[in-house]
Parts: C-alpha cells; structure tokens; sequence
C-alpha cells in the first residue's frame, strides 16, 4: 500500500553538462518503472537543465535544501518558488551534512519543513544519529528528539505527503551499512512514533526511506524489510548503472 520511493541526491557533484548526460542515461532505465516512485536531487544550478531532459518521465526531481521564505535578503539561499520554477516537486530537508557541517539546527530545519509543505513541496526529512549516539545507546532518544523537533506544527494533513528519511550518519559515505534488522528495527520506531504524534492511519501511510551506503547488493534485502519504503541513495547515485540496478530493487 505504500508506493516505493528511491532517492538520488547528488550532492555537491556535478557540472550542469555533467548533470545533463547523467540524467539522459538514469532517463532511459527509468521509464516504465510504474510501480515506484524516482526522484533526483541534483544541485541546484542543474535542476532546470535536468527536468527538461526529465520532461516526459516519470522521474521527479528535488532540491537539496530550501528556505521557508519565498523572496527576500537570504543570500545564499533558494526559495520554494524558485525550486518549483526550475521543476522541483520535493526538496531534501534536514540532511545530516546541513545538520553537522552547516550547524543547521532543529528549529531551523522545522522552519524548512513547514516553508516546503506552505509552497506545496514535499519534504524529504532526514533524522538520523551519530556512531558515538548509537553506541552510547542514545539512538531512540536522539530520533525522537529529532523528529518531534522537525516536524512540529506540522498537520496530518500536511504529514500525509511528508517523506521520512533516516540516514543513520555513521552510514553516510562509509561503505558501511545498517543491517537490515538495524535498519528496520529504527524504522519500525519511526513508525510507531508517528502513529502517535499524528495517527495510525498516517503512520501507516508515511513512507520512510532508508540512506547510507545504499547498493546494488544490498538493496534488495533493505527494500524487503515490512517498515523500509525506499532508499535515499547518495554516491551509487552518480553512476549511471549503479542507481538503475537500485531503482530496478527486486
Ligand atoms: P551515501 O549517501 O549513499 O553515499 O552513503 C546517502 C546520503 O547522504 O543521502
């Protein structure tokens, strides 16, 4: 019941040209993929280039970020519109690289979420914990924090078209992956946490992507676990055949 979604967030990579060949061959493996949900996050400078190649897919794109005001003196940053305007749907919000290189706190990334879903954007929400959190024994406590704090003042409503991301930061660019039972015993926690702060029907119907190190060989036993909905995938998304054999996921 819950429509699988994978994830592409490019990161700080890229070239607009480099962007656009990408997307050409990501384009082709995609099409005809009905049953799940694609969506690329390229930056920013490229998002315009790479919906028109998108055109007439199915794939979806998103920005890496977005602020909470449509215009104005934050320089540096990118508004809802703006996002919409070069063909954005969606925009990555709270990722552990804002969070820990650019101090973006929780009150500020609330501040996104709630900027996102006011312009119609859905906010892919990223929580995650640190390794020294998870071996302290702090990992449930830190999630909830995090997800309280983010989502707060958000409406069921608004929570029915919010996507969760938990991106267990030890995980991010290490190689290293959660097990899958690490990974859905955390997921199967969002989950009931949801259920409590917005319902069991929304819980229900929230999707929650795993990230950090996702595969090709590991993938398919993620996307098999009942609570993981989808991957957000960051370095097997740059390459070409690496993210298709992800999106193709059995
Ligand atoms: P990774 O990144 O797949 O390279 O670990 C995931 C992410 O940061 O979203």
């Amino acid at each position: 019941m819950r429509r699988p979604l994978i994830a592409g967030n490019w990161k700080m990579h890229t070239s607009i040209l480099e962007a656009y060949l990408l997307v050409a061959e990501i384009g082709k493996c995609a099409a005809g993929l009905k049953d799940r949900d694609v969506i690329l996050a390229p930056p920013n400078i490229a998002l315009n280039a790479v919906s028109r190649v998108l055109h007439d897919s199915d794939v979806l794109l998103a920005s890496q970020n977005v602020c909470w005001e449509e215009e104005g003196a934050f320089t540096g940053e990118i508004s809802p519109t703006m996002v919409k305007s070069a063909g954005a749907v969606a925009s990555i919000i709270g990722h552990s690289e804002r969070r820990q290189i650019f101090h973006e706190d929780d009150e500020m990334i609330n501040k996104r979420v709630l900027g996102a879903l006011k312009f119609g954007l859905i906010p892919l929400f990223c929580i995650g914990e640190t390794l020294e959190e998870r071996e302290g024994e702090k990992t449930f406590e830190v999630l909830e924090a995090q997800i309280r704090k983010g989502l707060a003042g958000v409406s069921v409503e608004d929570m029915a078209t919010t996507v969760v991301a938990y991106e267990p930061i030890w995980a991010i660019g290490t190689g290293k992956t959660a097990t899958k039972e690490q990974a859905q015993e955390v997921h199967a926690f969002i989950r009931k946490l949801l259920a409590e702060m917005f319902g069991k029907a929304i819980a229900d119907s929230v999707r929650i992507l795993y990230g950090g190190s996702v595969k090709p060989d590991n993938v398919d036993e993620l996307m098999a676990q009942p609570d993981i909905d989808g991957a957000l995938v960051g370095g097997a998304a740059l390459n070409a055949e690496s993210f298709c054999r992800i999106i193709n996921f059995k």
